[in-house]
């Protein structure tokens, strides 16, 4: 018992500047890390926050001596799927104002889709739409969601976005104009619903 009463308060003090250098190394990091620092929304511009919706057409080209949707990969089993499951293609789509493929560029579409369904036509969708035009020239909103794309309109989640869309977020509302089965060529209208500052 006396033995036990003479180590306990021992233990206890090194215990307790264990203790104690260790809060203080976490403290001392805090204060000198200079990786982090409040910061108020006025110094980075940021005001009113803003609601746009962007309108346009975004062609999907498969075909033809310029593709700018290609497979890039697939699955040994894909070929046997009704749904394709597992392809992957990458996409360099021109987003115009008008349905046409001859109308004015504003932007384009890039990134990928992947078949993700083994029974619907349902993509997984990462692509950022790389504005060219106007206030939105060299901003960016990165849309990535589900595209189940015999539905008649789609939405897909934005995540985010540089620029004049930084720190924004809404949705997509993607309609299907036109679609060749035997190209794979695709006219898709882009309803586009985005806060920002
Ligand atoms: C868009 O921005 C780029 C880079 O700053 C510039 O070269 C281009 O002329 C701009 N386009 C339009 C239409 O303003
Ligand atoms: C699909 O594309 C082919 C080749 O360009 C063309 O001959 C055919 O008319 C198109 N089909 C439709 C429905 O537009």
């Amino acid at each position: 018992m006396t033995k036990k009463s003479k180590t306990l308060p021992l233990l206890d003090s090194t215990f307790h500047i264990s203790l104690t250098i260790f809060f203080f190394t976490i403290h001392a990091t805090a204060k000198s890390s200079t990786c982090s620092e409040d910061t108020s929304p006025l110094s980075l511009g940021i005001k009113q926050e803003k609601l746009s919706h962007l309108h346009f057409f975004f062609h999907d080209i498969a075909s033809g001596p310029n593709p700018t949707s290609i497979w890039v990969a697939r699955a040994p089993t894909s070929s046997k799927s009704p749904t394709l499951f597992g392809s992957v293609s990458m996409i360099d789509d021109a987003l115009t104002i008008g349905p046409k493929r001859s109308s004015k560029v504003v932007g384009r579409a890039q990134g990928f889709y992947a078949s993700a369904s083994q029974s619907e036509n349902a993509l997984m969708v990462t692509m950022n739409l790389a504005f060219t035009e106007g206030k939105f020239n060299g901003s960016s909103l990165t849309v990535v969601g589900r595209n189940p794309v015999v539905e008649a309109v789609r939405e897909m989640p934005i995540i985010g976005g540089s620029g004049v869309f930084r720190f924004s977020r809404g949705y997509v509302q993607a309609k299907t104009l036109r679609f060749n089965a035997t190209t794979g060529d695709a006219v898709v209208e882009y309803n586009v619903f985005v806060f920002h500052y």
